[in-house]
């Protein structure tokens, strides 16, 4: 018998929506009994690829939307939704931003009640469980709270997915190894310490799967979480190695940046606003920090499980080289 599943995912530009969309669409393709449609959600539908945008409308339809306006979310329709809390650098407070859009997402979930709607997959973050939120991870901590912490959002199921940093995250390292100091500047230390870093390819496959998981029967413990880490952990010594083989070079410099500079760091790249909340999601993250504990691969119990990706680090970050090669072959196209 072929099972019809309806699919929101929300924001779809975002990395993990956009990948899971596409490993969603692999895994529907090998079980034929499965009939899927995706509905994704974009601020500008127009930037759905080319290649979801070419299937028929009853497998994948892109329609404007955006969580931060309640009267743009419709639920009523899906039997799953996957909503991945996207960050906002506008200027937005992150406290505030959380509560907004996850009351917007537990509204329109509400609002879907006693239809189809029976399992919300949350993409969260690794250490987003402790008290408070560190640093930007409020963001994941109080969306948790908000759609998994009580009884009152009315789905099923409900599947909470935590993985630790994205190598598409290091792309900044990549482009910096690529620039005039062929060097790399890590926030990553001691050079040699390991952390959780895990291709968005295998976060993907993992929420892809959870999404098109048959409904569990009633009763079993609700929420269920899911930790997604790489084959290994891995340090900066690692992403060097890594970037040196996909590039080809020998010349590329690492350089550490030590915990006392990571404000001035993150203050290159970011809006003077949200550079605290890097620093200390950083600093909890090295040696020390409150998230060092949190990288057990065997941190499992009843309804905590741990995945281990399969993408070795070199194969992600070649991934991600051809990514920016790609993105300047399109600048130089739109510059002739
Ligand atoms: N990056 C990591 O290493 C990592 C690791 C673990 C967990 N996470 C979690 O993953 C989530 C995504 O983080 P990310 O930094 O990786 O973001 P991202 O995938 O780069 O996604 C950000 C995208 O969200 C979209 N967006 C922003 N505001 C929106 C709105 N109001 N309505 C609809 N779409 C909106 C924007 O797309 P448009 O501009 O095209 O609309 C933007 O490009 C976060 O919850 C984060 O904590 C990230």
């Amino acid at each position: 018998m072929s099972t019809q599943i309806t699919v929101t995912v929300l924001p779809a530009s975002t990395k993990a929506g956009e990948e899971t969309i596409r490993a969603l669409l692999a895994l529907a393709l090998l079980n034929s009994d499965t009939k899927l449609s995706i509905k994704a959600i974009y601020r500008d539908p127009s930037k759905a690829p080319a290649g979801f945008t070419s299937l028929p409308e009853n497998k994948f339809s892109a329609v404007k939307g955006d969580v931060g306006d309640l009267s743009t979310l419709d639920f009523t329709d899906s039997n799953v939704v996957f909503y991945i809390p996207p960050p906002t650098y506008d200027g937005t407070d992150t406290e505030k931003w959380a509560h907004l859009t996850a009351k917007n997402i537990k509204t329109a979930l509400n609002s879907a009640a006693g239809g189809k709607v029976k399992k919300l997959v949350l993409f969260s973050a690794i250490g987003a469980q402790h008290p408070d939120g560190i640093g930007i991870l409020k963001l994941n901590h109080i969306t948790d709270a908000i759609l998994t912490g009580g009884e009152d959002v009315e789905v099923h199921e409900k599947v909470v997915i935590r993985p630790g940093y994205f190598v598409e995250g290091f792309a900044s390292f990549l482009e910096e190894a690529l620039g005039p100091t062929a060097s790399i500047s890590s926030w990553l230390t001691p050079l040699d310490y390991r952390a959780p870093v895990v291709s968005v390819k295998d976060i993907a496959s993992t929420c892809a799967k959870e999404i098109l998981k048959p409904f569990s029967p009633s009763g079993i413990t609700s929420p269920r979480y899911i930790k997604i880490f790489g084959p290994r952990h891995y340090s900066a010594q690692d992403l060097h190695q890594a970037i040196s083989t996909a590039l080809d070079r020998k010349d590329i410099k690492l350089n550490p940046v030590s915990p006392e500079h990571l404000a001035e760091y993150f203050g290159q790249v970011l809006p003077e606003q949200y550079v605290q909340e890097f620093v200390d999601m950083t600093t909890a993250v090295l040696p020390g920090g409150v998230m060092a504990d949190d990288f057990g691969y065997d941190d499992v119990d009843e309804n905590h499980v741990v995945v281990r990706g399969e993408t070795a680090l070199v194969d992600a970050i070649r991934v991600v080289y051809e990514g920016l090669l790609r993105k300047e072959e399109g600048r130089k196209g739109a510059a002739n």
